[in-house]
């Protein structure tokens, strides 16, 4: 089976489901990507300048626990706007190695990279990081792996999915490595959803782009006008529920295949799980890592977390 049509199936299999849903990284077209860009920048949207914050106040003292001769490799690197307070900062880093499901925008990030650090080796990898993937082989063998995975993107998983994913990064990071991570805590009910329900609508803008994005690359016919946003947050979880509800009955097909979408149903597209700091703590755990050392903003809204091997 070709990986489209795997991922086709992926997507009939969510939409059969009595819930249906699609997975959020089928946000990420290019278009996607600089939608994504421009939810950064909102007023509303604090979590990545409150972990840029945190990332600049406390700079030196990652670049100390990262130490010289690392391999820093980023899952989910989007612009790598953070990351470049990292390049500044960092002991002779040995190698960058971004990793990121949208191809295009990763390799113009990569290149603007490599101009603006051109002693840096640069390898982007172009993958699904919830799958098996192969690290490109640096030129200068690194000391220790560190894997950069910003942004609360963990926050996009399951808790089953997440510790998943943090147990693969465990065996990456390897014996003497470590993993940098941002993490969105809980907080006012009323920031987080209006971080996801600008006035702008670019998120909503962002939500619809999903079914756009599978019309045009897995030919899909879904009446994109006729869905709308929705962005709650659920108390009890601890997470926003992201959902494109219909307004009308529709038949949507793809691959031979018929779902029926009725008026008023939701397809769920994304959770953003926000985490007390306990909670993360004892997910990590589990998947291998201890937390050594956790940085906030001064209100507490977002973490950046260092953890290494238990
Ligand atoms: N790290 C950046 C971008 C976060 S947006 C920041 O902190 O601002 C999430 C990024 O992860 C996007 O660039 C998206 O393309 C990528 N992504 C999402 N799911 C992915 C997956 N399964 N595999 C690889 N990349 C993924
Ligand atoms: C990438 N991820 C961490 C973002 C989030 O906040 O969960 C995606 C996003 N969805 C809507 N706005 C931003």
């Amino acid at each position: 089976m070709s990986a489209q049509s795997a991922e086709l199936a992926e997507i009939l299999a969510g939409l059969k489901q009595p819930q249906k849903m699609i997975s959020p990284k089928y946000f990420y077209d290019e278009r996607g990507s600089q939608l994504f860009d421009a939810i950064t920048h909102l007023p509303e949207y604090y979590p990545t300048e409150t972990e840029l914050g945190i990332m600049l106040d406390n700079i030196d003292e990652i670049a100390d626990l990262v130490g010289p001769n690392a391999s820093l490799i980023e899952y989910g690197s989007g612009s790598s706007r953070k990351t470049r307070a990292l390049l500044e900062h960092l002991h002779e880093l040995a190698v960058y190695v971004p990793v990121d499901i949208s191809e295009d925008h990763l390799i113009a990030t990569a290149r603007k990279v490599r101009s603006e650090f051109p002693d840096l080796e640069v390898l982007p990898v172009v993958a699904d990081f919830t799958q098996p993937f192969a690290l490109p082989d640096p030129t200068i063998t690194p000391l220790r792996n560190v894997v950069y995975f910003p942004g609360s993107t963990i926050g996009n998983f399951t808790h089953e999915a997440a510790q998943d994913l943090l147990g693969v990064m465990y065996q990456e990071a390897g014996a003497d490595g470590a993993m940098l991570i941002g993490v969105d805590l809980q907080k006012d009910p009323g920031i987080i959803e209006r971080a996801y329900n600008d006035s702008a609508g670019i998120t909503a803008e962002f939500n619809l782009n999903m079914l756009t994005h599978l019309n045009r690359e897995f030919g899909f016919d879904f009446d994109v006008g006729a869905f709308s946003h929705s962005a709650v947050y659920d108390p009890d979880e601890g997470r926003m529920v992201i959902e494109l509800i219909s307004g009308r009955d529709q038949v949507v097909t793809a691959g031979g295949e018929k779902i029926e979408v009725a008026d008023g149903e939701a397809i769920l597209t994304e959770y953003s799980h926000k985490y007390t700091l306990e909670g993360f703590a004892d997910m990590a755990q589990q998947a291998g890592f201890a937390v050594r050392k956790v940085w906030t903003d001064a209100d507490r809204l977002f973490s950046v977390q260092y953890c290494v091997r238990a």
